[in-house]
């Protein structure tokens, strides 16, 4: 049984990381989406809301779940029995993160290999922070994220009244 990791903040889930979990859940045994808890980027979403959100779109596909992590995702993986993560790679300009914490990770735990997938030409662009920029602003986001995240960022952002 093949298990992969695919970390990430996913504050919210998009399109984009919606086209890579197809891709990884066609070429493991189990995906596993895993939010991270972590603070210190400021998420507009909770954990939880994180979590409940990617759960939704993911409900079809039979051999992926969703989890929440905290601390080392090497630890997390390494608990989950993962034997690599998964991390999207978009356009150069991703590269050199991805690459140094590729090789932390390696550095870490030399057993976790590090695959990168590219999503979908049509969501070379897409990130999560630029849809929160559109909404933010008022701008449609429907083309980048499923119908309930699209919502949810709708009443997050939604100004209140004083
Ligand atoms: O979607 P993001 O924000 O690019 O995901 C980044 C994430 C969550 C994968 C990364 O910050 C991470 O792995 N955090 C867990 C803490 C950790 O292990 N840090 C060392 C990584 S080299």
């Amino acid at each position: 049984m093949r298990t992969v990791i695919y970390p990430g903040s996913f504050d919210p889930f998009t399109n984009g990381h919606l086209d890579l979990v197809e891709r990884a859940a066609k070429l493991f045994d189990r995906v596993i989406v895993a939010v991270a808890d972590n603070d210190t980027k400021r998420p507009l979403f909770t954990v939880a809301e994180r979590r409940r959100m990617a759960a939704r779109v993911l409900k079809p596909l039979a051999n992926v779940e969703v989890d929440a992590f905290a601390g080392l995702l090497v630890d997390y993986a390494q608990r989950r029995g993962a034997c690599a993560v998964i991390r999207g790679l978009r356009a150069v300009s991703d590269f050199e993160f991805e690459f140094q914490m590729a090789l932390m990770n390696r550095k870490l735990n030399q057993r976790l290999e590090t695959i990168f997938m590219m999503p979908k030409g049509a969501y070379t662009f897409l990130s999560s922070k630029l849809v929160k920029e559109v909404a933010r602003l008022g701008g449609e986001v429907s083309p980048f994220v499923p119908a309930h995240v699209e919502k949810a960022l709708k009443a997050k952002l939604k100004p209140r009244r004083r």
